[in-house]
């Protein structure tokens, strides 16, 4: 095992009818500005909701943070929480609403040029004050309600922002805030927690048994809930292990110590970025090609993989990760994802445009052993195609 530091401060309130207790969540004195995204949380009620459940503060608001959210809509919370003197954050919604919050939260308590914060990759932003900041989850897919990163868009390209100070203090997941989603934002959620967990397991080997086996636990619980809570949103329990895998997949829990992979995120948000596909989905159309590239070098894990969570064990060494890998694509599929970069109207001409942008932001090293040069990551879209 490797070595490593865990350290994971965000209190986690979990389940149904639990958005009365922000009222204790939430300092009484606070001057609270909430966030949220489209009109989705107005829609469905869980804004006026959240606004009852926090008598006496001085409560703002600031919507219309898009999904991928973008730098300038943020500064605009930005300029409405210096005049307004917030001093709390309170993001309610899914990945893009949380991760835009961090970035607020973080861009309002800046001396510098709040563009530079998008330049330190996954190193820690060089900042020493932040507003705190809780939230209210609607979507589960991205872990970021207790993990300490967000990526904001900015000119066409996609940024990592992390900094220890942006794990919120608390998160309320209650399943049923869920069951408005569309089926194919749920599905989304399950193949972006299927990935995150899939790029901290599927590496090579280092002997983290309980790493690995939560990691199995994970994708095997995505396997037999997936189906089921797309096809009944309102069953508590499928819903509710598909919000505690979310966020475990992404909370530095199964990461702690194991290799990391991430080269399908950082080619999955380049094609977000020039095609405007959903996140979850770009990770479905990448994952499988990227194993299928490099099988060589993850073949221990595949193998690992192959066995344990999908139960293959006839044949030989090649036909068990073949399987596998044919499992997970035929998983993806059964979800309502069209996982072929062609079903999407992506040609080889869009393959040579995303690894142009792969290489001007200096994403030419990627995977667990920085082995997925432009060449590599090419080869991986071409076999998407
Ligand atoms: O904007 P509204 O109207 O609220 O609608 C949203 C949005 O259109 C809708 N939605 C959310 N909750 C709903 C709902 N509709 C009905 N009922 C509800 N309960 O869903 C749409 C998508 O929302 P979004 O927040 O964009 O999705 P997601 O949670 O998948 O977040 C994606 C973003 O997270 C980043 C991605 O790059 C992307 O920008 N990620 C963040 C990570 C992190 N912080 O650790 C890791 C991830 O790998 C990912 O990169
Ligand atoms: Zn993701």
């Amino acid at each position: 095992m490797l070595n490593f530091d865990f350290h994971n401060p965000t209190h986690i309130v979990f389940g149904k009818d639990r958005l009365n207790e922000l009222d204790s969540l939430v300092p009484e004195s606070a001057r609270v500005l909430i966030t949220y995204g489209g009109g989705s949380v107005k829609k469905f009620g869980t804004l006026d909701k959240v606004i009852q459940a926090l008598p006496g503060r001085e409560v703002f608001r600031f919507g219309g943070i898009e999904p991928n959210p973008k730098f300038e809509t943020l500064m605009k919370a930005v300029d409405a929480v210096k005049e307004n003197r917030i001093d709390f954050l309170l993001a309610v919604g899914g990945g893009s609403v949380m991760d835009g919050t961090k970035f607020i939260a973080l861009a309002s308590a800046y001396g510098g040029e709040p563009e530079e914060l998008l330049s330190h990759g996954f190193n820690p932003v060089p900042v020493d004050n932040a507003l705190p900041i809780g939230t209210v989850v609607t979507l589960p897919a991205t872990g970021s309600e207790m993990n300490s990163g967000g990526v904001i868009s900015h000119q066409g390209g996609k940024y990592p922002v992390f900094s220890p100070l942006s794990f919120p203090r608390f998160s309320i997941l209650d399943p049923e805030l869920t069951y408005t989603l569309p089926v194919n934002q749920v599905a989304n959620g399950i193949v972006d927690t299927f990935i995150h967990t899939v790029e901290q397991y599927i590496t090579y080997p280092v002997d983290g048994r309980f790493q690995d086996r939560t990691s199995e636990g994970i994708l095997q619980t995505l396997i037999e809930i997936g189906p089921k809570t797309i096809e009944e949103p309102e069953d508590y329990d499928a819903r509710a292990n598909l919000v505690w895998c979310a966020t475990m997949a992404l909370n530095g829990l199964i990461g702690a110590g194991v290799p990391q992979d991430w080269e399908t995120h950082m080619i999955g948000h380049e094609l977000t970025a020039m095609f405007g596909l959903d996140h979850g989905l770009t990770l479905a159309l990448v994952q499988p090609a990227g194993w299928k590239v490099r099988r060589e070098q993850k073949k221990e894990k595949l193998l690992q993989y192959g066995r344990r969570v999908w139960g293959i064990t006839a044949g030989s060494d090649d036909e068990i990760i073949d399987a596998a890998i044919a499992r997970t694509e035929e998983f993806f599929t059964g979800l309502g994802m069209k996982i072929r970069l062609s079903d999407h109207g992506i040609d080889e001409t869009g393959i040579k445009d995303i690894v142009a942008a792969l290489e001007k932001h200096g994403l030419t090293a990627l995977s667990e052993t920085q082995d997925v040069t432009p060449d590599v990551s090419e080869r991986i879209l071409k076999a998407a195609l």
